[in-house]
């Protein structure tokens, strides 16, 4: 290659360097009227400096103990994560009215989040138990009168905070997704460990 070609590349290569540098962290770099582009009043989502005011200097304050957003109601659960807790969550926690399998909700949600270890159809054969045996519960699969007789506040708060090998699913699961998986697991347990019947609709994605 032609030599002036060469410096002429090592010199844009270095001026890109050097002036990748200059800007960096807080500096923001000319500004003709910072005012304009950073508003003076407190915003919540967004925020130039650390607030002198607010805890942690935020601008967004945190919300007030005891108080629960808006929509969210079903989140606050009760009961802790310990025996007492899931003893009093079987006696106390009822499942809601209206909880259905018909939308095919649970069964897409049993698909993704359930069939790997318990099996399609609740049997306890899905791959994951299938290959790590010792994971397995004591009881064969939903139909299991321990699980049939299992009172369904039990079982959600199992799918809320876990219960030995079987991890919480509170993160993946909404308090609604909660309960319908509760009723599709006494359907699957009732079906005897037959197919599955109700339609998997696996488009149903919302709530
Ligand atoms: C990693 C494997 C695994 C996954 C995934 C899993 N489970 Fe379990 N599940 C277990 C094990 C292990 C137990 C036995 C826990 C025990 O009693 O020691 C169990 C127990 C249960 C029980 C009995 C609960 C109780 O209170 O005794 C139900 C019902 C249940 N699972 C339903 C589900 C549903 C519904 C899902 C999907 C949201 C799910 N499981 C996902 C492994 C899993």
């Amino acid at each position: 290659m032609n030599k002036k070609y060469s410096f002429v590349i090592v010199a844009i290569t270095a001026a890109t360097l050097i002036s990748s540098c200059v800007s960096r962290g807080n500096n923001p770099g000319w500004e003709y009227a910072p005012d304009m582009y950073y508003s003076k009043g407190y915003e919540a989502y967004n925020q130039g400096d650390s607030n002198v005011v607010n805890p942690y200097g935020m601008n967004m304050r945190e919300p007030v103990a005891g108080t629960v957003a808006y929509g969210k109601l079903d989140y606050k659960y009760p009961f802790e994560n310990n025996g007492e807790g899931y003893e009093k969550a079987g006696e106390l926690l009822k499942m809601p009215e209206g909880v259905s399998l018909e939308d095919g909700r649970a069964a897409y949600m049993y698909g993704i989040y359930c069939s790997p270890c318990h099996g399609n159809n609740g049997n306890n054969d899905g791959p994951v138990f299938k290959r790590v045996s010792t994971l397995k519960p004591a009881w064969k699969g939903y139909s299991d009168a321990a699980v049939m007789n299992l009172a369904d506040g039990k079982i959600y708060h199992t799918l809320t905070y876990g219960k030995n090998n079987m991890g919480s699913h509170a993160s993946v699961l909404t308090p609604s997704d909660r309960w319908k998986l509760v009723k599709y697991v006494k359907f699957l347990g009732s079906q005897n460990g037959a197919v599955a019947t109700v339609a998997q609709d696996s488009t149903s994605t919302t709530k």
